[in-house]
């Protein structure tokens, strides 16, 4: 169909695009830097991306494929792309500083870390759900919720429940983790703030997309919120148990070339050397 064409075409892009910015990242940044590492982790876990899609068509787990293999690699394949967002992310936090210290975030560093592994099993299950949703269509959302409850039903059918109980759980849980982060670190304020919006926001929009029968739009917007909302966690985390070491002050010899600079009054040496 038109959708996996685009699908595939915009995953070998977005490869290409990783694998610049671990180039650019290389090049571009002091050997040590923390988001060296992170960009290059992006463009391993970018591989592996590609190679799970690949595995999910050659091994004809696509179409009206039922099986719990199928179920299985949707939502190890979901897992792997909120890892890789979490780099890219972390990439362009780190970027910005010229390192990072550790500090011991105590309960609340723990509580962080449990909040991931909680966002990864509801989009996992989201996934699950969202196979279910496209291979046992309802009509309506009475029908839906019958077969849900069906012992008899498909095991895809029978899974749907799980998904938006683990969700709402776990959006209590981030807004109580948001507030306290938001009032312990200062620097993690705004992502904390952004991430109680996003949790209130996302639960309207999955039962928008349950009331609605999941159409492909409300999916895809479901989906880029749960991401957007991921990257909100991860950038909290990282706030929390990271200290950025600000970008290394200029020397003064510095200073003087650049505001030189402004007033129009260097020139560039042949050789490449800076003449005031
Ligand atoms: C923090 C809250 C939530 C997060 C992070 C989240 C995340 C996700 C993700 C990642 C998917 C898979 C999308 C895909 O692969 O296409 C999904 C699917 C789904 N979710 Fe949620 N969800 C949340 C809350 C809810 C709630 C509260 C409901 C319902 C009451 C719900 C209903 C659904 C449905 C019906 C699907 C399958 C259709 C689709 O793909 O959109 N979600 N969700």
């Amino acid at each position: 169909m038109w959708f996996e064409l685009i699908h595939r075409a915009s995953s070998g892009v977005l490869l290409l695009m990783v694998l610049a910015l671990v180039i650019i990242a290389l090049r571009g940044l002091p050997v040590g830097h923390p988001a060296r590492k992170t960009a290059l982790g992006a463009g391993a876990i970018a591989i592996v991306e590609a190679l799970l899609g690949a595995g999910l068509v050659l091994f004809g787990l696509v179409a009206e494929n039922d099986s719990t293999a199928r179920a299985v690699v949707i939502a190890v394949h979901l897992t792997n792309t909120l890892v890789l967002l979490a780099l890219l992310s972390l990439t362009g936090w780190l970027a910005r500083h010229s390192g990072v210290h550790i500090r011991s975030a105590g309960t609340l560093g723990i509580a962080l870390a449990l909040a991931l592994i909680g966002l990864i099993a509801i989009g996992a299950s989201g996934a699950v759900t969202a196979l279910g949703d496209t291979l046992f269509p309802a009509a309506s959302l009475r029908e839906a919720v019958r077969h849900d409850l069906s012992p008899t039903a498909h095991l895809l059918v029978r899974m749907r429940v799980i998904h938006p109980v683990i969700a709402i759980i776990m959006g209590a849980f981030l807004i109580m983790l948001a507030g306290s982060v938001g009032r312990a670190v200062e620097r993690a304020r705004r992502a904390a703030t952004f991430v109680s919006v996003l949790v209130i926001g996302q639960i309207v929009l999955g039962f928008v997309n349950l009331f609605l029968l999941a159409p492909i739009a409300m999916q895809v917007v479901h989906l880029l919120a749960a991401d957007t909302l991921w990257i909100g966690v991860v950038v909290m985390a990282a706030s929390t148990w990271m200290e950025p070491v600000a970008l290394a002050a200029a020397t003064p010899i510095e200073t003087d070339i650049r505001a030189a600079k402004i007033r129009g009054e260097v020139a560039q040496a042949p050789r490449g050397e800076v003449r005031v």
